[in-house]
């Protein structure tokens, strides 16, 4: 069976071409002209999506050596993400489908990222817990079965991965602000100054992030620019920590909870050094399996995509061409 997957939920336009045993091809056209406003402007995300959609899709025909005869199933991403960059990819997969009668799957963006494991996995086993954690979402799930998953803890307000980018613009440091952080980080003391850990009452399993940024934002106004730009390692490296304590936490709080076997990491954010370091030592301590997608497949990507239409193909969950894009598709309804 071979799946070509179709990505513009955001600013990456993505197309995959994966069969059984492997991913033949993973393009991605990264969006640059959103570093200079600090973060992504929907029109010109749209814009680039339709300028490089037709000719990413010919590239990975070309890379891959197969043409559209040999596919069997036409993977797209519905949501959630932004409007106008998602109709781009779903518009032209529809058009795709139409013209060649090829099944059309209408894919969850969030759901791509925690079957991205399995690229690199091929043999991680149901059930275990995920930890998803992206620039959009953040969510521990138990993830009983493909497609039948139970929330057991979310964020109230900002994304982890907000929280990094959001922080790396107050102090700076470009956009996105996940990978400059950990960069920075890593010649920093984590325990140089306390961000804080919040606790929802009554919502153990919450998370909220909106306060950390606030935290930061205090912090420029009460320090100078010079004390700030001495300790800008030392601050990325608290900070960072703060939310991988949260994480960590909540996380194995519910896997002993639920007596979870296997934890699971996935989205943009699951990319973080740190996090990575930090979850793997606790599972070791408690004979848990730990697993995560390579850093390719972290942040976003058609492969995840292909994938998760190829198992929904092989259980005939496949889509009409009315099917329309969700902006706020939820992983559970
Ligand atoms: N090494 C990293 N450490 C922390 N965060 C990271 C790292 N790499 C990427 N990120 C964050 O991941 C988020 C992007 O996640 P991704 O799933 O690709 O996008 P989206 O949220 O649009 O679906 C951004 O917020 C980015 O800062
Ligand atoms: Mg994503």
């Amino acid at each position: 069976m071979n799946i070509i997957g179709i990505e513009s939920s955001c600013d990456e336009t993505a197309v995959s071409i994966i069969n059984d045993e492997q991913v033949l091809v993973s393009l991605i056209s990264s969006q640059e002209l959103h570093k200079e406003y600090g973060g992504v402007v929907p029109e010109f995300a749209s814009r680039e999506h339709m300028k490089n959609i037709d000719s990413l899709v010919a590239k990975a025909f070309d890379e891959s050596g197969l043409t559209i005869n040999d596919i069997n199933g036409i993977a797209v991403t519905r949501g959630p993400g932004l409007m106008g960059a998602l109709l781009v990819g779903l518009s032209y997969a529809k058009g795709l489908s139409f013209a060649t009668q090829i099944p059309l799957i209408g894919v969850n963006h969030i759901e791509g990222h925690i079957i991205a494991n399995f690229l690199n996995h091929p043999n991680l086993e149901y059930p275990f817990l995920c930890c998803l954690v992206s620039g959009g979402h953040t969510q521990i799930v138990h993830v009983k079965d493909f497609q039948n998953y139970e929330i057991m803890g979310k964020s109230i307000d900002d994304a982890a991965g907000e929280a990094f980018d959001k922080a790396a613009r107050i102090l700076g440091l470009g956009y996105p602000g996940g990978p400059i952080i950990d960069a920075l980080a890593k010649s920093g003391n984590p325990k140089f100054f306390r961000f804080p850990r919040a606790q929802i009452k009554n919502r153990p399993n919450d998370f909220s992030f909106s306060g950390l940024k606030t935290s930061v934002l205090y912090l420029t106004k009460q320090e100078k620019p010079e004390w700030i730009k001495n300790n800008i390692h030392h601050i990325c490296a608290s900070y960072q920590e703060a939310i991988i304590d949260s994480l960590q936490k909540k996380t194995f709080k519910i896997q002993e909870e639920i007596q979870a076997r296997r934890i699971v990491l996935a989205g943009g954010v699951a990319a973080n050094s740190r996090l990575r370091e930090i979850f793997q030592k606790k599972a070791a301590g408690r004979k848990v399996e730990i697993y995560f997608p390579s850093l390719a497949y972290c942040t976003d990507n058609a492969a995840m995509i292909a994938k998760t239409g190829m198992e929904m193909l092989k259980r005939n969950r496949t889509s009409s061409l009315d099917i329309k894009a969700i902006p706020n598709l939820r992983l559970i309804d």
